[in-house]
């Protein structure tokens, strides 16, 4: 089982939103995917009443290494209340994917996370991460600004996919993601970004 970390110390970035849609890209795909339980106060069944072929499963048994032959990925989103436990999760990650809007605060604002990431990359030698820019606008420059600031500030990649600000990510929990939405643009930014992560987690689908 390969284990998809999203993390990032900052909320609003669309941890939650890529979370769900890559699990339902990957279980489109054929693979046999979970999400990781991701609120102690329940909303986590809130949740489990949305998905569709996709298991929630428990933080716990994943660090026990009770689930690891049932999944062929595991997605783990990292709510605000898991922000102390990053470094426990970074150790038995395979990939962490880090989302951010494209502004100059939100490329400061990544620095705690990545810098937790890369002490862990130094202890995991399989583990790897990567930067997603999320939520990035129409004709403005912004954001080729605030890449090419990323790219010379951080060692961690910065993935060639941008997902662009769409109304169907903001519906896509409740259509089991954008691949029941009709918005082929958001779907191609999904897959784009799938497949990036798959060529470091050496995953496939059919
Ligand atoms: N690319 C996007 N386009 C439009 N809305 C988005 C996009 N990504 C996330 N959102 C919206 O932004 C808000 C925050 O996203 P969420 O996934 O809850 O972030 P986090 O889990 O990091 O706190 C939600 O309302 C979500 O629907
Ligand atoms: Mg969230």
């Amino acid at each position: 089982m390969k284990i998809l970390c999203i993390a990032s110390q900052k909320g609003g970035v669309g941890k939650t939103t890529l979370a769900l849609n890559l699990a339902y890209f990957f279980a489109g795909g054929g693979l046999r995917v979970a999400i990781s339980d991701t609120d102690p106060q329940g909303s986590a069944s809130d949740l489990a009443s949305l998905l569709e072929n996709i298991d929630i499963v428990n933080l716990t048994d994943v660090f026990d290494a009770k689930i690891i032959d049932e999944y062929d990925l595991l997605v783990c989103d990292t709510p605000p209340y898991l922000s102390n436990r990053l470094p426990e999760l970074f150790a038995i990650a395979d990939f962490v994917l880090i989302p951010m809007k494209a502004g100059y605060l939100d490329a400061m604002a990544i620095k705690g996370t990545i810098e937790l990431l890369e002490k862990s990359m130094l202890t995991y030698n399989r583990l790897k991460g990567g930067i997603v820019m999320n939520m990035t606008m129409y004709r403005t420059s912004i954001t080729e600004e605030v890449r090419t600031l990323i790219r010379e500030t951080y060692s961690i990649p910065l993935l060639n996919t941008t997902l662009m600000q769409r109304v169907s990510y903001t519906r896509s929990p409740i259509t089991s993601g954008v691949f029941n939405s009709e918005d082929e643009k958001a779907q191609a930014e999904i897959v784009d970004l799938a497949t990036e992560i798959m060529q470091h987690l050496d995953l496939t689908v059919s």
